[in-house]
């Protein structure tokens, strides 16, 4: 049996804590004999700062480098609000997207049937929710130069953030949205400002010409990212996979992981190019959620988006698409339990703290495997 190679960066608040719950899912597998996992661990974010004052080690980013998934838990708190912005906690998991070339960052929203009601919107509307909001990772105004606050000499200050794509960029996550549209409902919704912005332009034009080269099979559509929104909430199963920049896509997957009931819920798999050679990817999983520093340290958090970033890794580095489909089996089994976290309480349900929710999980884990 393959061993393959995790690095596990917990990160702040309640990473650690979801962290704990996904090192029992892993030791679960090692025990069935299923896979063999070699674990190491690292810094990132506050945690990293605090122990050698940056947000990421050169020692921690080889060992991503080497690795055959990272996964990845949350950075932050207002602990570190203010540490100088280049060594900020959220530098650190730029650097790994960045560094890793982590262009592909998949982040599916499904709805749980047991959850359809625990969703801010109507329950017709978001019952059988499964969407896929594909977000270019690596470029975009996270990444354009120049990027910078100066100095007017009147008293004045200027900031820029620059908002930049080169086709090839444009390019190769279209591949990646209209590939994964074939494995799902065959339909890719593409969104850009292209009336206010040159950016956007472009993204439609790479997009489109993609398209027409191999891929018109896949039914393609194109909304500006503010109609796109209000559709997100007025009509979310309208859509299969919506493929956006990585400003619009960070928005739009928060508005999405409500769609689901809470932030807690939704996973992610930020994936790299496949290497010529071996055809493996670089890849970081983690949950959409952040650190949430209010109920950090209290055993509260939900850890199913971070199982679930773990059951994405399985299915998309390890080849074991099955296994991740009895993990999310296993949490819609505990969720149909009535079990519930604080973030997704409803009336007359059990609710439990982090540990409870894992140990339930495994327990269904155990039903299916
Ligand atoms: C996300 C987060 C990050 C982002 C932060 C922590 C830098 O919001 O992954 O959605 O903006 O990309
Ligand atoms: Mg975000």
């Amino acid at each position: 049996m393959a061993t393959h190679k995790l690095f596990l960066l917990p990160g702040d608040g309640i990473g650690p804590e979801v962290m704990g719950e996904v090192r029992r899912v892993i030791q679960w597998f090692q025990d069935k004999g299923v896979a063999s996992f070699e674990l190491d661990e690292g810094l990132v974010g506050g945690a990293a700062y605090d122990a050698h004052g940056e947000s990421i080690s050169d020692a921690d980013m080889e060992k991503a480098m080497a690795a055959d998934a990272i996964i990845f838990g949350a950075v932050g708190g207002p602990k570190w609000d203010t540490v100088p912005y280049d060594q900020r906690p959220e530098a650190g998991l730029l650097r790994l997207r960045k560094d890793l070339a982590l262009y592909a960052n998949l982040r599916p929203a499904i709805v749980y049937p047991a959850l359809a009601d625990a969703s801010s919107l109507k329950k017709e509307l978001v019952e059988g929710l499964d969407i896929l909001i594909l977000r270019e990772l690596t470029g975009g105004v996270y990444f354009g130069e120049p990027k910078e606050i100066t100095e007017l000499g009147n008293g004045q200050k200027r900031a820029v953030d620059t908002q930049v794509y080169e086709s090839y960029e444009i390019d190769r996550i279209s591949r990646v949205a209209f590939e994964l549209a074939r494995t799902r409902n065959n339909a890719v919704c593409s969104m850009e400002k292209r009336n206010v912005m040159k950016s956007g332009v472009l993204w439609n034009e790479i997009v489109t010409q993609t398209h027409k080269d191999g891929f018109e099979d896949v039914d393609l559509s194109h909304m500006l990212a503010d109609a796109g929104a209000m559709q997100l909430v007025r009509t979310p199963k309208q859509f299969d996979v919506i493929l956006t920049d990585n400003l619009f896509g960070d928005i739009l997957s928060d508005v999405a992981a409500m769609l689901t009931g809470s932030l807690g819920m939704l996973p992610s798999a930020s994936l790299g190019a496949a290497d010529e050679k071996t055809g493996l990817r670089k890849a970081l999983y983690e949950p959409v959620h952040g650190s949430a520093p209010d109920i950090a340290g209290q055993g509260l958090a939900n850890p199913i988006a971070m199982i679930a970033s773990f059951a994405m890794c399985l299915r998309y580095s390890f080849g074991m698409g099955e296994w991740a489909g009895k993990i999310e089996t296993a949490i819609a089994a505990t969720l149909d339990k009535g079990l519930r976290t604080g973030d997704i309480m409803q009336d007359g349900m059990k609710q439990v703290g982090t540990v409870e929710m894992g140990d339930a999980i495994l327990a269904e884990l155990d039903a299916v495997a």
